[in-house]
């Protein structure tokens, strides 16, 4: 079976180490992420899920907090290996930070009783949904990403030096470039194992 977002969606893989390269432009990603965060689902359509885009100096910016932060937390020695790891991120392009806005959810939880509970999922599901649709789209353009998750110890970071909503609760942060390295090689447990059929 041929079908262009089946391959895009085998194309897309985790690439850690990225570069300060991009095949199309700012506006052109802004583009795919704009598309990608208004027609991705969300529970009841609320649009909770949002994102911001740090291109060049901001992302920089961003990751060298990042280790400025986890400098003071950590031991010499873990840092060592930590800092190489952020350097792979922050030697890329940009990056985009996957978001919920909490003052459209509690709206939600307020108004819907009889969902109580449910929704601190269902965000994580609906921003999981955009951050694999990003990913794919990007790769589809040549771009290559990774998901990171340095919350809640950049939260505060986030909102002192961006103009954030301070509803915005961060989930997730994609850094992206050119590729950096190639994939590491993927093992699959064996597919009918996990696709149930009944017919
Ligand atoms: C929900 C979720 C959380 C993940 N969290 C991280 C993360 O914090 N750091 C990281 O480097 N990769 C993270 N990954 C990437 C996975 O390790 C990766 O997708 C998996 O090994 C399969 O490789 P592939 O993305 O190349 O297909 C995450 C992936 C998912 C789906």
């Amino acid at each position: 079976m041929s079908s262009y977002f089946l391959d895009s969606l085998e194309q897309r893989r985790t690439i850690r180490i990225v570069r300060n390269e991009t095949p199309i432009s700012n506006e052109k990603i802004t583009e795919i992420v704009s598309k990608v965060v208004k027609h991705s689902p969300t529970a009841f359509h609320s649009q909770s899920s949002t994102v911001a885009i740090l291109f060049e100096e901001q992302h920089k910016q961003f990751w060298q907090g990042v280790k400025d932060l986890l400098q003071e937390k950590l031991s010499t020695e873990q840092f060592e290996v930590t800092n190489k790891k952020l350097s792979g991120f922050q030697s890329g392009y940009g990056t985009i930070l996957f978001f919920d806005d909490e003052a459209i959810t509690s709206t939600y939880e307020k108004d819907k009783p009889q969902f109580k509970g449910k929704f601190e999922a269902w965000t994580e599901q609906s921003s999981g949904m955009q951050q694999f649709a990003v990913w794919t789209a990007l790769a589809e353009q040549g771009l290559a990403a990774s998901i990171q998750h340095y919350n809640p110890i950049v939260d505060d970071l986030l909102k002192e030096q961006w103009d954030i909503p301070a509803s915005w609760r961060l989930i997730a942060q994609m850094p992206f470039g050119m590729a950096g390295q190639e994939p590491v090689q993927k093992s699959f447990l064996p597919i009918e194992e996990r696709v149930k059929v009944f017919k």
